[in-house]
């Protein structure tokens, strides 16, 4: 099939790039000259595992543009992956996916062949239908249907998880839903993948509750983390016991310091936005996020019950990207987490392993950057894991006691392997024995 891609970002690109190696041929449409310009050198914009070796694979059925008509005009489906950045009040800013789907429909109203547009950007629930008035008033209901194909990707994991999905979404009518299916043949083809074929308002919506769900998960393991450090049991082993029920699955049990990226905190506004919007008080939502914003907080209160003051003293922030495997700084804890250090006076020391360049144009004055984790851990007084590297759980535990005034680790993804503690002050979240309340359990009184 044809098919274009409006909107190069993590989603927009990965999908075009999958598209072309399942078979598809592919162009891909961005404003972003700059950015379109890279892609035609073959060059990512973005760091995403095996991204560059499979646009090289499929090099020969993909092209890029930052002409609309050269995109569409050819297209039998059409893709809209822009982003939808999260406004002050927690609503999505939809700008960028109007004036995409407006330019979209100029160019169509050209086209005298059918064609599918399928919106992948996480919208507000009855925006593909408010898109759908507008194809009729425009007079363009008999060629132009619309579908909603939310997707589901992870990032750092985003050519994995568009290739092998736990399931398809697929949002509208009959037909709408048949070239989809056809769009991912050779996926459903080559395993058991389910495709769900749903209304578009329920496929809308079904995106919000997908990450919501997992951010509860996440808070609600993290409160758990905060009662086994009061009642001095390990938050490792209740995530060993309760995931081990299927009904709860040991997925997103990790406690730590909260969730951060580009859509956990952003779409978990969204939907309490949509919800309060319609006159729903989404309570369980409202305290997800409550707790994740308290959490980010907890390792710079573990630091001060060790070290009290921290006016004047050096701490190694080691890890700033919201997680592992991703150059993305968007909501990552790293940063609030900063921010509180240098407002209690310390001296402030980071690294991270890719993210050093875009730190630096990101992080408030006064941060040092190391040059490597060595130089970050080197005579500082307490050194915080924020982002569980794989590299930093070889090397912080080897190096950390020689090249630190005082070992003390403050692990805020309990990602330190117990047998590679030995030589630190080391403090998780959640773990016995390394919280405030050493003395044992709570005494019952009958
Ligand atoms: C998430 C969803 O997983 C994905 O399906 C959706 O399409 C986009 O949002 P992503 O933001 O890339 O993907 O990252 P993910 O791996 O889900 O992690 C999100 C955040 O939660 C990270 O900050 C991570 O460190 C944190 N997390 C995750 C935990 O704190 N504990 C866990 O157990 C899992």
């Amino acid at each position: 099939m044809n098919i274009s891609v409006i909107g190069t970002g993590y989603v927009g690109l990965t999908t075009g790039v999958a598209l072309a190696h399942l078979g598809h041929k592919v162009v891909c449409a961005d404003i972003d000259e700059a950015k379109v310009e890279l892609l035609n050198k073959g060059i990512p914009p973005i760091y995403e595992p095996d991204l560059e070796e499979l646009m090289a694979k499929s090099r020969s059925r993909l092209t890029f543009t930052t002409s609309y008509r050269e995109a569409i005009l050819e297209s039998d489906v059409v893709f809209i992956a822009v982003g939808t950045p999260a406004n002050a009040d927690g609503s999505p800013n939809l700008s960028y996916l109007h004036e995409a789907f407006d330019n979209v429909l100029k160019t169509l109203a050209h086209k005298a062949t059918p064609t599918l547009l399928v919106n992948k950007s996480t919208v507000p629930v009855g925006t593909a239908d408010r898109f759908m008035d507008e194809i009729r008033r425009r007079g363009m209901g008999q060629v132009v249907d619309i579908a909603s194909n939310p997707e589901f990707l992870r990032q750092g994991r985003a050519v994995y998880d568009t290739l092998h999905p736990e399931r398809i979404v697929a949002g509208g009518s009959e037909r709408a839903a048949r070239i989809l299916q056809s769009v991912y043949k050779p996926l459903l083809d080559q395993e058991k993948i389910p495709f769900l074929h749903v209304d578009l308002r329920s496929a809308e919506l079904a995106k919000y509750a997908a990450n919501a769900f997992l951010a509860m998960k996440i808070s609600f393991i993290n409160e758990m983390a905060n009662v086994c450090d009061c009642v001095g049991a390990d938050v490792l082993k209740i995530a060993e016991v309760i995931g081990s029920d299927h009904r709860i699955g040991p997925a997103f049990l990790n406690a730590g310091i909260g969730y951060g990226g580009s859509c956990f905190p952003k779409d978990t506004r969204a939907l309490q936005y949509i919800a309060d919007t319609s006159g729903y008080n989404f309570k369980l939502l409202s305290a997800v996020i409550e707790v994740n914003n308290d959490q980010r907080y907890m390792m710079v209160q573990k630091l001060r019950r060790e070290l009290g003051e921290l006016a004047g003293r050096k701490i190694a922030v080691l890890g700033l990207t919201f997680k592992p495997a991703t150059d993305d700084l968007r909501e990552a804890p790293s940063i609030p987490v900063i921010q509180e250090l240098l407002a209690l006076g310390a001296e402030v020391w980071v690294h991270d392993p890719i993210a050093m360049e875009k730190a630096k144009e990101l992080l408030p004055a006064g941060v040092h950057f190391a040059k490597d984790c060595e130089e970050c851990l080197q005579d500082a007084e307490a050194a915080l894991l924020v982002t569980e590297w794989p590299e930093y759980l070889r090397t912080v535990p080897a190096a950390a006691p020689g090249l630190m005034k005082r070992p003390l680790l403050i692990d805020g993804r309990n990602a330190i392997p117990e047998n590679a503690r030995a030589g630190l002050d080391y403090h998780g979240i959640g773990i016995p024995g390394t919280s405030r309340k050493e003395e044992g359990p709570v005494t019952l009184k009958f």
